[in-house]
This record gives structure tokens, C-alpha cells and sequence, in this order.
């Protein structure tokens, strides 16, 4: 059984963006509870190799200036928020250059940041609509735009090209995706719905525990029989909260309380317990964008359930580090799932006994978590120092200690 009370890692989201901004702030900002992940550390080396000092210990300092870089290459890794962030970023703050990835990064769809950047006029050289993207430093031109896609990555790196340019920009999400770059500019005092330069201050900031990575202890804790688990400190905005919701109404027992406002974001503490009868539910276009990160674990959790689940409008799921719809639909027909796959999403009948099996990962931390958490639910344990899956640093690298912590 998992017990305990626990904090995590800084949220990966708000971590990318906020040591973005102490780059372009005009001073030095501290960061508490910065995440530890690979990911972040990319959006991290990127700035230092243009001139940024950032000193990441138990506490981050960032002395934010002007991007200068000599270096013609950047790495990205496996993070599309560093792919994308940084398009949007460096060639309208004056560097030029070439960015990279890993071979699931260099499959990823590009198209959707590269078009609405170009009408700003960023010059980017690309043939291929994927990494490697070659740019120049560039003048924006303000834009009006409406997202295509739901992707607050794509929000994001305009956001950051537009803060370059006087001229004011606006950006519409009607797809309502996370909204933390507008309320670390709220916290940073702009108040207004458009974007342009701005004289950013320096800034203290505390990011608050990781929810998508709470979203593999939560439902451990909840299948596991007679656990119970308190998260402090958590992440608790609106536009990421949407499995917490799903989970109470499957007929989770998580209870949320404590909440409060930090550094501009909902936080609250939550307390999971062991649930023996979850009820299997419909989840539609409008509730999946709040839990993208999510479903791979929430596909997991619904094989547990009593009755019928259908996810619909979850598409955009074949464009993360793996296509997850097929990822978790074929992983979870080798445990015994009755599971369909939709085009849009997959459809699992009642429940059935799952078996534990050799999986394929895909090189995907968020699918090799769901599957360490049915390893744990049906051994009993997590695994073995020596047998951990590297790839799972890459958002959550705390993962297994915390769960051993949990587990003892
Ligand atoms: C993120 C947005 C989402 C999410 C990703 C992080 C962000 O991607 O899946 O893990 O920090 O803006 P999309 O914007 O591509 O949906």
C-alpha cells in the first residue's frame, strides 16, 4: 500500500516558462522548487549557451540580459515545449541558428508553431515541417490569431516572439489550454489581454508541485488496496485539474482542501484513499485538453473500472512522444484489456483481470509510468534500482523514490 504525505518537483510547464522569463527579466530571479526533469534542463542549457547565468541548486538564480550566443546548434532533446518555446523566442530576440531533437522529437509536428510564426515574421528555414529547424534573427510584426490547435505550446512561443515587438498582439484560445505564461506575466504586474514589449522586472517565484506527475501517484493510490496518500502544495489551476475531476467523478476517494492562491496559480493539498468500485465514464473533447498529459494514465485507471469508457476528441494524443492512443491501446491488449482504438481516442469494456507483461515503451516517459504503476499495483513493489527506465527523468525524476518512499 502507498502511505504517506508527500511534495513534489516544481510543475514541468510552469518550470519551462518561468526560467524563460527570469532570461528576460532585468535582474536576478530567484526559483524555488524548479523541476529537476530533462526536459527542463534542455530549456535551461539553451539559455546559458546565449549569455544567460543560471545557477541550479537546491535554489535557482537566473540573471536575466540580453541572448547573445556564438553557437549555431541548439539541443531540444525530447521536450516539445523547449522546441517550440524556443522558436518563438530566440530569433526575435536577436539569435540565430539551428534547433534539434531527439528522433521522437524529429517526428513531432512543427507546422503548427512555423506557420503563425512566419506570418510574424520570423525566417525559418524548413522544408519538412519538423526538427531540424534552421532560423534567423528576425523583426516581429504584432499578429492577431486564433490557435488551430489546442496547444499551449503554440500559445506560448507567440506569446514570446510578441514580447519583442511594441506593437501589441493578441492571441484567442478558444480551446482554453493552460494558462500559466499569462499568469506569470499577471504576477509580473502586465494586466492587460495583449502582448508586447515589456519591461520585465526581477522576481521571486515558488512553482508548486507537478500535477500531471501527481497523476501516477494518485492512481496508485487509488488502486492499490488500503492506501492513503496526501500531495501538498499541488498545482490546482483549472486548465489542468481535469482527471482529478474525471477520477472523483468515476467515484474516486480524493478529497481536495486547503485551497489558496501562490505566485498567481491555484495550489491546493489533496488526499487520495484506496477506491474499491470505480465507475467507467464518457470523456469528450472539451474535458480532454485539461488532462492531455493525463489520459495515458487515466486509460490505465479505466481498465480497473466497473461499465463502459469512451474517450472521443483526444486526436492530438498522436502527436506526443509517441502516438499514446496506439501506444496505450496495443500495451494495454497485451494485458488483457478489452480496449478498442477510435480514431480520436479508444473505447475499454468492463473490466477484466490485468496481466502483467513486457511492454513497449516507446521511449515515452508518460506511457513507461503508466506501466510502472500497474507493475506496482500487481506486484506489490516498484522496481529494482537497477532495473529503471531511464527514459522516465524526462518529466517526473522522482518517480521512483517517491514511490519507495510511499511503498515502505
Ligand atoms: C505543454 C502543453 C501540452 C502538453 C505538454 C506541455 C505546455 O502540449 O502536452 O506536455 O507546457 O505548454 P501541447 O501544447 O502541444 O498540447
Amino acid at each position: 500500500m502507498l502511505n504517506g504525505k508527500i511534495k513534489l518537483g516544481g510543475d514541468k510547464s510552469i518550470s519551462h516558462r518561468i526560467v524563460i522569463f527570469g532570461a528576460l527579466s532585468s535582474g536576478i530571479c530567484i526559483i524555488k522548487n524548479l523541476s529537476d526533469c530533462e526536459d527542463v534542463k534542455k530549456t535551461i542549457n539553451i539559455l546559458k549557451s546565449c549569455s544567460i547565468t543560471i545557477q541550479n541548486n537546491e535554489i535557482t538564480t537566473v540573471q536575466g540580459g540580453e541572448l547573445l550566443s556564438n553557437i549555431k546548434e541548439y539541443n531540444c532533446g525530447n521536450s516539445g515545449s523547449t522546441a517550440r518555446f524556443m522558436l518563438g523566442l530566440l530569433p526575435s530576440h536577436g539569435v540565430n541558428g539551428r534547433l534539434y531533437g531527439d528522433r521522437s522529437l524529429s517526428s513531432r509536428p512543427m507546422n503548427r508553431v512555423i506557420e503563425p510564426l512566419t506570418q510574424m515574421g520570423i525566417i525559418i528555414d524548413n522544408t519538412n515541417n519538423q526538427l531540424p529547424v534552421t532560423f534567423q534573427k528576425s523583426n516581429i510584426k504584432a499578429i492577431t490569431y486564433t490557435l488551430q490547435t489546442p496547444s499551449a505550446q503554440v500559445k506560448t512561443a507567440l506569446i514570446f516572439a510578441a514580447l519583442s515587438c511594441n506593437d501589441k498582439s493578441y492571441i484567442n484560445d478558444p480551446f482554453n489550454t493552460r494558462d500559466h505564461t499569462e499568469r506569470i506575466l499577471q504576477y509580473l504586474g502586465h494586466r492587460e489581454s495583449s502582448f508586447y514589449k515589456l519591461k520585465i522586472p526581477s522576481f521571486n517565484y515558488t512553482v508548486p508541485g507537478d500535477i500531471s506527475s501527481a497523476a501516477f501517484i494518485i492512481s496508485a493510490a487509488i488502486l492499490i488496496p488500503d492506501s492513503n496518500v496526501t500531495i501538498k502544495n499541488l498545482l490546482f489551476n483549472n486548465t489542468r485539474t481535469g482527471y482529478i475531476k474525471i477520477l472523483k467523478k468515476m467515484g474516486a476517494n480524493i478529497e481536495i482542501y486547503n485551497q489558496r492562491i501562490s505566485y498567481n496559480e491555484p495550489i491546493a493539498d489533496i488526499k487520495i484513499k484506496y477506491t474499491k468500485k470505480l465507475k467507467g465514464i464518457h470523456l469528450t473533447k472539451d474535458l480532454v485538453v485539461s488532462m492531455i498529459d493525463e489520459i495515458p494514465i487515466f486509460a490505465l485507471v479505466a481498465s480497473f473500472a466497473k461499465g463502459t469508457t469512451i474517450v472521443e476528441g483526444a486526436e492530438e494524443l498522436r502527436y506526443k512522444e509517441s502516438d499514446r492512443i496506439k501506444s496505450m491501446v496495443n500495451n494495454l491488449k497485451i494485458c488483457n484489456v478489452d480496449i478498442i482504438e477510435t480514431s480520436d481516442g479508444f473505447i475499454i469494456n468492463d473490466s477484466k483481470i490485468l496481466y502483467n507483461t513486457s511492454i513497449e515503451v516507446k521511449n515515452d516517459h508518460r506511457i513507461a509510468m503508466a506501466f510502472e504503476i500497474l507493475k506496482l499495483i500487481l506486484n506489490g513493489e516498484i522496481n529494482k534500482q537497477v532495473d529503471e527506465i531511464p527514459v522516465i527523468k524526462t518529466s517526473f525524476p522522482e518517480f521512483y523514490e517517491t514511490i519507495r518512499d510511499l511503498n515502505e
